[in-house]
């Protein structure tokens, strides 16, 4: 089968990253090699502060990373969450998919396997983000407390992160692949997971009916399982449009339940990003002003488009 290449991204990633992938796939990369390359990019930049190296850290002063990796020709997936200590968590993820009969490990049990892998260390919190994470600590922190739920509870109040890297790719034969990446909510609680390592709720791909990828308040992703519903959604005939606003109601509803309670309120929101089996794109958001970018082969650049408010 002889498909047209694309790629599918949150607008936050640089153009040069996914012109880069489109170049690769142009000359004939895979899917999957395609989506790690331009996680590995977003991963390394500094200016990205929600996502692999410069990522906000935990209310301790710790960058704990999340992510996912989704092949659509087989459904096979594989995810980390809260690692610590390692350049390129999705390179990780997706070895967790190649070489383990396993789809999810956290903490510990993540690095041991980035160890055993070879996989390239870092630190990974940057010296803007820890200058960042100190100027909150000294704002939330009174009278010395250490407890961290007390503090978590203060810093959230103004939400930071949480933005993600999603990047959906459809290579020439026609498969595709789905890779997330993030370092969660700035100031989250250690061991605080999203939606970003959980296949079903930050990512899923499904080369038969398409793909989908979150960003935004994982929590409320994760209760409606976003990303499988919107492509199980298609899989039902809907079409990607009414999938997308369908999804996006519904976490609308939630996070406007959440916001009674949430100290997170203000800044919560959550967009998603659908590519369907014939390649069409779109992206749906829970609130105005969001934005997507998009590349095919013809393409010599990715193109910025406004998400779908539907509420
Ligand atoms: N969507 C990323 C997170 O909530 O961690």
């Amino acid at each position: 089968m002889v498909s047209a290449p694309i790629i599918l991204a949150n607008a936050e990633i640089r153009d040069e990253f996914i012109a880069d992938g489109m170049r690769q796939l142009r000359r004939g990369a895979s899917a999957g090699d395609v989506a790690e390359l331009v996680a590995c990019a977003v991963e390394d930049d500094p200016e990205e502060h929600t996502v692999g190296y410069g990522g906000w850290p935990n209310i301790l002063g710790e960058v704990e990373l999340d992510a996912s990796f989704m092949d659509g020709a087989t459904l096979r997936a594989g995810a980390v969450a809260a690692l610590k200590g390692f350049r390129h968590p999705i390179s990780v993820a997706r070895q967790v998919m190649l070489r383990l009969p396993h789809v999810l490990l956290v903490g510990e049990g993540a690095a041991r396997f980035a160890t055993e892998i070879g996989a390239e260390r870092r630190d990974m919190l940057s010296p803007e983000a820890q200058a960042a994470w100190r100027q909150r600590i000294a704002e939330v922190a009174q009278h010395e407390e250490k407890d961290a739920i007390t503090l978590t509870m203060r810093a959230l109040v103004e939400r930071r992160g949480s933005d993600t890297m999603n990047v959906i790719v459809r290579d020439a034969a026609g498969n595709m692949c789905s890779a997330v990446s993030t370092s969660g909510i700035a100031w989250k609680y250690p061991g605080r997971v999203g939606d970003s390592p959980i296949i079903g709720a930050g990512n899923y791909c499904d080369n038969r009916y398409g793909a989908a990828a979150c960003m935004g308040l994982g929590e409320v992703a994760i209760r409606i399982g976003a990303a499988a519903q919107a492509v199980m959604l298609m899989r039902l005939g809907w079409s990607l449009e009414a999938a997308g606003r369908e999804v996006a109601c519904q976490l609308y509803a939630l996070l406007g339940e959440s916001n009674a309670t949430d100290p997170m309120r203000r800044a919560d929101w959550v967009r998603i990003l659908i590519m369907d089996a014939a390649g069409n794109v779109g992206a749906f958001a829970t609130r105005p002003g969001l934005s997507y970018k998009v590349q095919t082969a013809d393409d010599p650049r990715p193109i910025t488009r406004e998400a779908v408010c539907p509420v």
